[in-house]
C-alpha cells in the first residue's frame, strides 16, 4: 500500500513538471499558494520528516519534490564553522571562516537602531553566503541576573531597549531571505539548571518584561522563526509548552513561521505534540548507529508517526507544522531572490569596527583619555589584551578568519607615536587559547612565573610607564561569560581586582578597560584613572578599541544595564528562592520565583533606592552635552517630546536623550520608580545644537492587568523625565490621562 502510495505521488509529481511548471516552484505565485500546492503533493512520511532533524544542523526537505533541506546555523555574533553531520566537532572546513561582529551586549549600549539593521543586514548577507537558511539569533532574554552566563548574547535588562534593537536585526537579516530565529523562548534567565529550572513568574511580569522583547520580534519585527527555551515553565518545557507556542506566539501574536526547539530541549512525544513545536532539532546522541538512522527515533520522527497512523496525532496539526517549514524554506532558499549574500568582505568588517566603536562606553574620565600626544610609554596588562574572545562561550562560538587583539590594535594605532609593551598580570582559566598575531596560528601561552611574580612584574612596568591599560574583565571560559554554566561572583576573577590596585598604586595614570558580557564589581573604581567599558567586539576588538582610546572615535555608548555594587544589591538575591531555585525534593527539578516581580535591573535599583556604581543608560563622551528643556505634544496615541540637543565640547559627539516615565501610585500594584519610554541618539559637530523629536506611544503608560489579562492605562498623572541617562534627568513633564 505504502509503495503504491509513493508512486501515484511520484508520477503525481513528474505529470506536473511534465505538464509545466508546478505552483510551489513558481516563485512568482503568492506564498500561501506554493504552500498549499507543496503540502498536497506530500506523503505522510514526508511530512514528518521535515518536522525532525536530519544532522546537527539541518532537517530534510523533500528530495523528490525537489524541496530542499532546512539549513540552521549559529548565532548570533557570526554565522558559526561547519561541524560534522551527526557530532559537534568541527568539521575542519577551510571556507568557513566567518567575520566575528560584535557581541549583542554592545549592540544594546550603541542605543542606535539603525546600526542593528546593519549589523542584521551584514550577518544576513554571510548566512545567506553560507547556505544558512535560519540564523539562531537575536537572544532577547532579559538580564536578571548578572551571573547569567550567557548574558553577553543578549541586550540588556530593558525591554524596550531590547526590543528597539531586536526588530532592526531580524529585518536586517531577512532582507537576505535568511530567517531570524528569536531565542530562547522564554523565561531562559540562568545558564545555571537550565534544564531542570521550572520558573515562577507573574503573568504581569512575563508580558511586561520577559515576553515583550519576543513579542515586538514577532509582531513589529516579523521574525520568521523562534526558538523555545530548554527551561521549563508552567511545569512544563518549553519547547513542549502549549501556553508559550500555541497560545501566545501562535494564537495571541499571530506568528506563522516556524518554532524550532532549542538542541536537546524536547523531552516527550505527547507532550510535544501537544505543546505545538514545528521542529525538534539536538535530541540525544544523534547520527547513524549500526542498524538505524538515530534521527528516526526523534520524539517527532517514528514515535509522531506512529500516533499519525493509530489516530492519536492529527493530521491537521501535522499539516500546519509543515505548513510553517514549507513557509520557511519558501522564504529563504526558495524564495524569488537571485542574492546570495557575501562574505568576509570590507563591508563586514567595517560595520563590525564602527558597531564596536560605537557600543564601547567611557564610564570614568580623569583626563587621560584619549591617549595624549605626549604619551610615549603604553603598558598593557591583562590576558585579554591578548586572548583571542571570539572562541568559547558555548554555541556563540565562533571561526573567525581574523580577530585583531587589543594589544594588535593599540601598538599599529600607536605606531610611531608610542611604544606598546604588554605584561600579563594574571593567569586565567585553563584551556586557554591564545591569537598568535596571524589568524589561526594558536598558541597556548606558557608561564613559568607564579601570580606573585606576575603581578610583581606588571607593577614594576607600570612604575616606568607614561600611561597603563589593563585590559582584563571576564573570558568564554566556564563560569565566566559562557553558555550552560553561571559566573560565581559579580567580581573579577583571577586576581584581578587585586592586581589592578597595585597598579594604581604604582601608577595613578591607570585606564581598566574591562571586557565582559555583564556588569561586574569594580571595587577600584575610586583609584584607576579611567574606566571603560568594552565588549566581546569580535574580529575588529582590537581597532574598535584603538579607535576610542585614541579618539579616533568619540565614545558614545550607554549602559544597556546596571553596574551594582555587590551581589547583594541584585535583584535575585536572597535565600535561593529567586536564584537558584530550589530543588524538589522528589526529582530533579528546581523551582525558580521571580519573587522581584517587574522589578529587574535599574527598575530594582532605582525603586529599592539602592545606590549602584554605574546606572543603566550612563556613558561619557570627550565631549560635552547639553539637553534643553522639552516640550510636548499628543495626538490620540503619541506623545512628541522636542527638545534642543547642543555639543557645547569641541569634538564631534553623539548624544543618546532617554525619556523615562514614572505612573501614579495605586494601592496594592507594584509601579516600578520609573521606566525606559523612548529614546534617540544625535550627532553633533562641536557647537551644533539640533532639535530632537522623540515619540512615545500612549500605550508606555499602561501596565498589564492581571484580572482582565489585558493592558490598562490608570488614569492620574504620570511624570516624563528626560535626560542623558537614568539617573542624570534634569527635565520633568507632567501628563495627566483621563479616561475617554
Ligand atoms: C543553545 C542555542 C543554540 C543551539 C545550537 C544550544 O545549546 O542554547 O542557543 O542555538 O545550541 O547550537
Amino acid at each position: 500500500m505504502k509503495i503504491v502510495v509513493a508512486i501515484v505521488s511520484c508520477a503525481l509529481a513528474l505529470g506536473a513538471f511534465a505538464q509545466g511548471t508546478p505552483k510551489y516552484l513558481d516563485f512568482t505565485a503568492p506564498l500561501e499558494e506554493r504552500v498549499e500546492d507543496a503540502l498536497g503533493r506530500m506523503t505522510l512520511e514526508e511530512k514528518v520528516k521535515m518536522l525532525h532533524a536530519q544532522s546537527k544542523f539541518s532537517s530534510a526537505g523533500v528530495p523528490r519534490l525537489g524541496i530542499p533541506e532546512l539549513w540552521c546555523a549559529d548565532g548570533p555574533h557570526g554565522i558559526r564553522g561547519e561541524v560534522f553531520w551527526d557530532n559537534w566537532d568541527n568539521a575542519g572546513w577551510t571556507n568557513d571562516s566567518c567575520t566575528a561582529f560584535p557581541a549583542l551586549t554592545c549592540l544594546a549600549a550603541t542605543w542606535r537602531p539603525e546600526l542593528a539593521r546593519e549589523y542584521g543586514r551584514a550577518i544576513g548577507e554571510e548566512a545567506r553566503y553560507r547556505g544558512k537558511d535560519v540564523l539562531l539569533a537575536p537572544g532577547v532574554n532579559m538580564l536578571r541576573t548578572p551571573l547569567n552566563g550567557r548574558n553577553f548574547e543578549y541586550l540588556g535588562e530593558d525591554p524596550l531597549l531590547a526590543s528597539k534593537m531586536a526588530v532592526p536585526y531580524i529585518e536586517g537579516v531577512q532582507s537576505n531571505n535568511v530567517a531570524a530565529c528569536l531565542k530562547h523562548f522564554a523565561l531562559n534567565n540562568n545558564e545555571l539548571n537550565r534544564n531542570t529550572c521550572d520558573v515562577h513568574v507573574s503573568d504581569r511580569a512575563l508580558f511586561e518584561i520577559y515576553l515583550s522583547a519576543f513579542k515586538a520580534g514577532v509582531v513589529e519585527g516579523g521574525a520568521w522563526a523562534v526558538m523555545p527555551s530548554y527551561n521549563l515553565f508552567e511545569n512544563r518545557h518549553a519547547c513542549e509548552n502549549p501556553r508559550l507556542i500555541k497560545e501566545i506566539l501562535k494564537g495571541d501574536w499571530d506568528f506563522d513561521g516556524i518554532t524550532v526547539s532549542d538542541w536537546g530541549g524536547v523531552h516527550n512525544t505527547d507532550l510535544v505534540i501537544d505543546g505545538g513545536l514545528d521542529l525538534e532539532m539536538g535530541t540525544g546522541t544523534d547520527g547513524l548507529t549500526a542498524n538505524m538512522n538515530a534521527y528516526d527515533t526523534y520524539h517527532m520522527a517514528n514515535p509522531y508517526l506512529e500516533r499519525l497512523r493509530d489516530g492519536r496525532a492529527s493530521v491537521e496539526e501535522l499539516d500546519d507544522h509543515v505548513r510553517r517549514v514549507l513557509r520557511t524554506i519558501f522564504r529563504t532558499s526558495m524564495a524569488p531572490s537571485h542574492w546570495k549574500g557575501r562574505f568576509t568582505c570590507p563591508e563586514h568588517y567595517a560595520t563590525a569596527r564602527r558597531i564596536g566603536a560605537e557600543g564601547i562606553v567611557l564610564l570614568k574620565n580623569d583626563g587621560v583619555l584619549p591617549i595624549a600626544e605626549n604619551v610615549r610609554k603604553v603598558l598593557l596588562v591583562g590576558e585579554n589584551a591578548v586572548k583571542m574572545l571570539t572562541i568559547g562561550g558555548g554555541s556563540s562560538s565562533l571561526k573567525a578568519q581574523k580577530e585583531i587583539s587589543p594589544l594588535q590594535g593599540l601598538s599599529e594605532a600607536l605606531q610611531g607615536k608610542a611604544e606598546v609593551a604588554w605584561e600579563r598580570g594574571y593567569i586565567g582559566a585553563g584551556g586557554v587559547i591564545y591569537n598568535n598575531v596571524k589568524s589561526r596560528d594558536f598558541e597556548l601561552l606558557s608561564e613559568r612565573r607564579d601570580s606573585a611574580a606576575l603581578v610583581a612584574d606588571a607593577v614594576e612596568k607600570a612604575r616606568n610607564a607614561d600611561l597603563v591599560i589593563f585590559v582584563g574583565g571576564l573570558n568564554k571560559e566556564e563560569h565566566q561569560d559562557c553558555e550552560d554554566r553561571d559566573r560565581l561572583s559579580l567580581n573579577l576573577p583571577y586576581g584581578q581586582d587585586a592586581l589592578i590596585e597595585a597598579l594604581a598604586d604604582a601608577n595613578p595614570n591607570i585606564v581598566v578597560v574591562n571586557i565582559s558580557g555583564n556588569p561586574v564589581a569594580m571595587p577600584w573604581a575610586g583609584k584607576v584613572a579611567a574606566i571603560v567599558q568594552d565588549w566581546y567586539l569580535g574580529s575588529e576588538a582590537g581597532n574598535s578599541l584603538a579607535d576610542v582610546l585614541t579618539g579616533t572615535v568619540n565614545p558614545s555608548g550607554k549602559l544597556p544595564f546596571t553596574i551594582p555594587y555587590r551581589l547583594e544589591d541584585t535583584p535575585t538575591w536572597g535565600d535561593g528562592r529567586r536564584y537558584p531555585g530550589i530543588q524538589r525534593a522528589d526529582s530533579h527539578i528546581s523551582d525558580i520565583y521571580y519573587d522581584e516581580d517587574i522589578l529587574i535591573g535599574y527598575r530594582w535599583y532605582d525603586t529599592k533606592k539602592i545606590p549602584v556604581q554605574f546606572p543603566f543608560g550612563y556613558g561619557l563622551s570627550y565631549t560635552r552635552f547639553d539637553i534643553g528643556t522639552p516640550t510636548v505634544s499628543r495626538t490620540d496615541s503619541i506623545y512628541t517630546f522636542t527638545m534642543d540637543v547642543s555639543n557645547i565640547g569641541s569634538l564631534k559627539g553623539a548624544e543618546t536623550v532617554q525619556i523615562y516615565v514614572s505612573a501614579p501610585k495605586v494601592k496594592g500594584l507594584v509601579r516600578e520608580a520609573k521606566k525606559l519610554a523612548g529614546f534617540a541618539k544625535v550627532d553633533l559637530l562641536p557647537g551644533e545644537t539640533r532639535s530632537v523629536s522623540i515619540d512615545v506611544p500612549v500605550s508606555v503608560l499602561a501596565y498589564y492587568d492581571e484580572e482582565t489579562a489585558s493592558e490598562r492605562i490608570v488614569p492620574g498623572k504620570y511624570v516624563f523625565s528626560v535626560g542623558a541617562s537614568s539617573a542624570e534627568l534634569l527635565h520633568k513633564i507632567n501628563v495627566r490621562y483621563d479616561e475617554k
